[in-house]
């Protein structure tokens, strides 16, 4: 019998990139929705669900999981801040995608900041209007400046490794250092006082919460950039909203947002959006904005597929996966 599948908030290229790695063993049911406590009751008679950031699994929806039948929460993603893995712990397995392509998210990174520091995104729009004046465009440059980076995992690694083609500095924090550095560790606030831009790669856990708020930015260098392609509750959204406003943040390139789970991968045009923070963030000349599309690669849509599949073949194979996630192994 084949093992049955919950996958909540597909998308197109969610499904394109899945649909070739299935095999005969595993069922997918795709829905569009969200997994919250309203749909959970959708995963009744599923072995498993598999979701991505947006998706919440929270103590109620574990609940209704486990009432559903439902034994194992495959993550299509790395980060897992949406599940409560202490409510989990012994009720169901969580499993999730520890590594896709950290050059995905690197390099998204890099694009963004490029972007806003050279104007491109204000340029591209002149010239489609004929506008072919320079006025207001001045960049700077990256080669000589001093990069900070928060988190130095697989992405934070390989952004810097980028970074170091620019012929920039490197400072970096990580509360657990690598021992194999070829970069400076220095203390957060070092960092902040020392950063012409700094860019997060770094989970959201309770340590990290608003890592990035309004004391944070004022020990920050006047006009530093931010960039943030982690998760968007490390930055507390209305003091950015003030540092920029206050020209101490001189440009933000933001791939994700606090309050993004109702509003990011969804086509909002022609509907008021009532998020005033993220709204006045968008009209802002030297903020960008990408709605957590990071990862939206084809090299890594495509091994989040095969490795969320391989994950699901072992657990139901021998009730264990070297791709687990638990509260004690958090703890
Ligand atoms: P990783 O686990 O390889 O690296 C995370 C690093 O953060 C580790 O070195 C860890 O020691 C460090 N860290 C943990 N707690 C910290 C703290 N309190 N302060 C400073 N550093 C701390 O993870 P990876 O693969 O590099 O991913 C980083 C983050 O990127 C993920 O947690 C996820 O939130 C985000 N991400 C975003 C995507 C997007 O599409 N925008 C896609 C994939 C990941």
């Amino acid at each position: 019998m084949s093992i049955r599948f919950a996958f909540f908030d597909a998308k197109p290229y969610d499904i394109a990139a899945f649909e070739p790695h299935i095999g005969q063993d595993i069922r997918f049911k795709f829905f569009e929705t969200k997994l919250n406590a309203d749909t959970a009751e959708l995963a009744h008679g599923f072995d498993g669900v598999c979701i991505f950031v947006n998706d919440t699994a929270d103590a109620e929806v574990i609940d209704h999981l486990c009432e559903a039948g439902v034994k194992l929460i495959a993550l299509r993603c790395a980060g897992f801040n949406n599940v409560d893995l202490k409510h989990a712990a012994g009720k169901l397995t969580v499993v999730r995608v520890p590594a896709y392509s950290p050059h995905a998210v690197a390099e998204h990174a890099m694009a963004m900041l490029l972007c806003v520091l050279r104007k491109v995104h204000r340029a591209y729009i002149r010239t489609r209007d004929f506008n072919f004046s320079l006025n207001g465009l001045t960049g700077f440059e990256l080669h000589g400046r001093t990069m900070g980076v928060v988190g130095t995992g697989r992405i934070g690694r390989e952004f810097i490794r980028i970074c170091k083609g620019f012929g920039m500095k490197i400072l970096a924090y990580d509360k657990f250092p690598a021992k194999d550095a070829d970069f400076d560790y220095v203390p957060l606030n070092e960092l902040l006082a020392g950063s012409d831009i700094i860019s997060l790669h770094c989970p959201l856990t309770d340590d990290t919460y608003h890592i990035i708020d309004a004391d944070a930015i004022a020990r920050m260098k006047k006009g530093v950039v931010l960039i943030n392609t982690s998760r968007g509750a490390l930055v507390d959204a209305d003091a950015l909203l003030e540092g920029i406003k206050a020209r101490q943040v001189g440009a933000a390139c933001l791939d994700v947002y606090e309050e993004e789970s109702d509003i990011f991968f969804e086509d909002y045009s022609g509907h008021i959006v009532q998020d005033d923070t993220l709204a006045r963030l968008i009209y802002m000349p030297n903020v960008i904005v990408t709605s957590h599309q990071a990862f939206l690669t084809d090299e890594a849509l495509s091994a989040i597929a095969a490795t969320t599949i391989s994950n699901i073949r072992e657990f139901f194979a021998d009730g264990k996966c070297q791709n687990e996630i638990s509260y004690k192994k958090q703890g």
